[in-house]
């Protein structure tokens, strides 16, 4: 799609991906399903599930749209994704390869993907030309320009190393590419992307040790052990901060996540009524826009 170098912080083969896949389905997939079941998809509905990760949401899908619909999943990493009779996988990377056959698509889709990106911005326009008139994009990211609070820990020592923990992680993710705060821009793009009716949510719950959220925060604490070794934590914080996860008088607020859905209006092509490329924030179009024409081609 773009010929930008692209990056992936963390490794699916890695065996922390697993629980952090798993937590990160326990916490979202309602609220996903939620949010693309209020779309009302057609029954033969044709899906593109980007950096489907251990393929939740893909075979959810692939349910939802069965007999006549099809699902395809994409990811760089497709070891950890199972096609089915209406589900195809594929591994492809989003950022270089050309969109996967079977489209143009009803919905397109990708959690947790996009603020990897270094084309995160123009990935937005190239996705919303692959929808059907009428499809819907929606793109989730976390939203962590600061660190989630800590709520409650053991010691006031505890909570401090908590905080300094998820700064430096959040700070490793940053150097390796992961825009902290694209979550809130998905929307402005969205908009200048010409899509309708664009909409966010954000969410964002409380953890406490023990339970499924926090193994999160442990599963990112592994996978990102060396830099946060080398940014100056210790063997026996990192332990500490793990044990945390685990214990039932800590609790920390989750990653913020941000949903953003946009549509391609029916039947219609929208371009600027002077002919000339918009560079502007347009306002949000849930209202009928007065500065675009419709072109029906
Ligand atoms: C944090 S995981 C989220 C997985 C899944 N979307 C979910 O929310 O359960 C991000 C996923 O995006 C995939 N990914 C990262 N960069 C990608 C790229 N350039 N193209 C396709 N998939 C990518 C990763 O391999 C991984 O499976």
């Amino acid at each position: 799609m773009t010929t930008d170098q692209t990056s992936y912080a963390f490794r699916n083969s890695e065996p922390a991906a697993a629980t952090q896949l798993a937590a990160i389905q326990g916490y979202l997939d309602d609220l996903t399903m939620r949010r693309i079941r209020e779309l009302d998809l057609p029954p033969d509905g044709v899906c593109w599930e980007i950096g489907a990760g251990a393929g939740s949401v893909a075979a959810w899908l692939a349910e939802e749209v069965v007999p006549d619909g099809r699902v395809v999943a994409t990811d760089l990493d497709t070891s950890r994704l199972a096609p089915a009779a209406n589900l195809d996988v594929y591994r492809a990377d989003v950022a270089t390869d050309p969109i996967p056959t079977g489209g143009p698509f009803d919905l397109i889709h990708a959690r947790l993907v996009t603020q990897h990106l270094a084309p995160r911005r123009d990935l937005v326009p190239q996705l919303a030309g692959a929808l059907k008139p009428g499809g819907w994009l929606i793109l989730g990211e976390f939203h962590c320009p600061t660190p989630p609070p800590v709520i409650s820990a053991p010691t006031d020592a505890d909570a401090d190393l908590f905080d300094r923990f998820l700064r430096t992680l959040l700070g490793i993710l940053t150097a390796k590419g992961v825009d902290m705060a694209w979550a809130t821009r998905v929307h402005p793009a969205m908009t200048q992307a010409g899509l309708t009716g664009v909409h966010s949510i954000t969410y964002a719950e409380s953890w406490t040790g023990g339970t499924a959220g926090c193994r999160l925060y442990e599963a990112n604490s592994i996978q990102q052990e060396e830099g946060l070794l080398r940014a100056g934590l210790t063997v026996a914080e990192l332990n500490r901060v793990r044990a945390l996860t685990r214990d039932r008088a800590f609790t920390a607020m989750s990653y913020p996540f941000v949903s953003t859905r946009g549509h391609r209006g029916p039947e219609r092509h929208l371009v600027p009524r002077n002919g000339a490329a918009r560079h502007d924030p347009a306002p949000d179009d849930a209202a009928p826009r007065d500065d675009l024409i419709v072109d029906q081609r």
